[in-house]
């Protein structure tokens, strides 16, 4: 697996605010959009681009532009949707599957409770959003659907993995590429990442 850990003074930034209990929910929600884009500037650095000449109000000229077929962002229910509006910011035209998963309190086994992806998958580029890679357990669920339904260019974008995540995602898809914001020091016993940031869902959406 891949794994790029963003290194960037503004997302240590507002990592600090994002992690504080004290943040309120609507804050907690404009931060992890900040966030979203500045990993979402790093995730997209392999997208495939074309030649093309246009003509500047000055003179012709060769430039770049991505090649037409529209990548696809599937964000991991709920605490995916916090990075969307960035993804989409940034692609307005991506298409948008949603992938509804949640961990069953006891087992932190994924449950699927809803799926909907947009066709093409094998020849777009996908990218995977949610915030949390914890026990990796969802992650790993979400990429298996994925390529079972085509997809073949993957990348999973996060904000803060714990090592347990991320030796779950290397044993199960070697050939993920994972972009994330930082990463923890463990899992506590109820699968929560340390220090972390809480329940994501939760800050996002208030519903703790
Ligand atoms: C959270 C988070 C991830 C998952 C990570 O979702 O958004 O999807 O936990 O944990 P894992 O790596 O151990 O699988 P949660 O199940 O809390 O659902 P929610 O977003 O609907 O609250
Ligand atoms: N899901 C969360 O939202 N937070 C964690 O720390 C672990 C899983």
């Amino acid at each position: 697996m891949t794994t790029t850990v963003l290194d960037h003074p503004l997302l240590h930034h507002k990592l600090s605010l994002i992690r504080d209990r004290k943040t309120p929910g609507s804050l907690f929600r404009a931060l992890i959009e900040e966030a979203g884009l500045l990993l979402a500037v790093e995730a997209t650095r392999q997208l495939p681009t074309e030649s093309v000449v246009v003509e500047t109000p000055l003179e012709r000229t060769g430039t770049q532009r991505l090649k037409s077929l529209d990548p696809v962002l599937v964000p991991v229910l709920r605490a995916g949707l916090g990075f969307l509006p960035a993804f989409l910011q940034l692609m307005p035209t991506a298409k948008v599957g949603h992938l509804g998963l949640y961990r069953d309190h006891d087992s932190l086994v994924p449950v699927p409770y809803y799926r909907n992806f947009p066709p093409l998958l094998e020849a777009r580029p996908v990218f995977i959003l949610d915030p949390m890679l914890a026990t990796g357990g969802s992650a790993s669920e979400a990429v298996r659907q994925l390529k079972a339904a085509g997809g073949v260019n993957l990348v999973l974008v996060s904000l803060l993995a714990a090592p347990e995540g991320l030796a779950r995602l290397q044993a199960d898809h070697p050939d993920l590429h994972l972009v994330v914001g930082a990463v923890d020091r463990q899992l506590n016993e109820r699968g929560y990442i340390l220090p972390g940031l809480g329940d994501a869902g939760d800050r996002l959406f208030g519903t703790a």
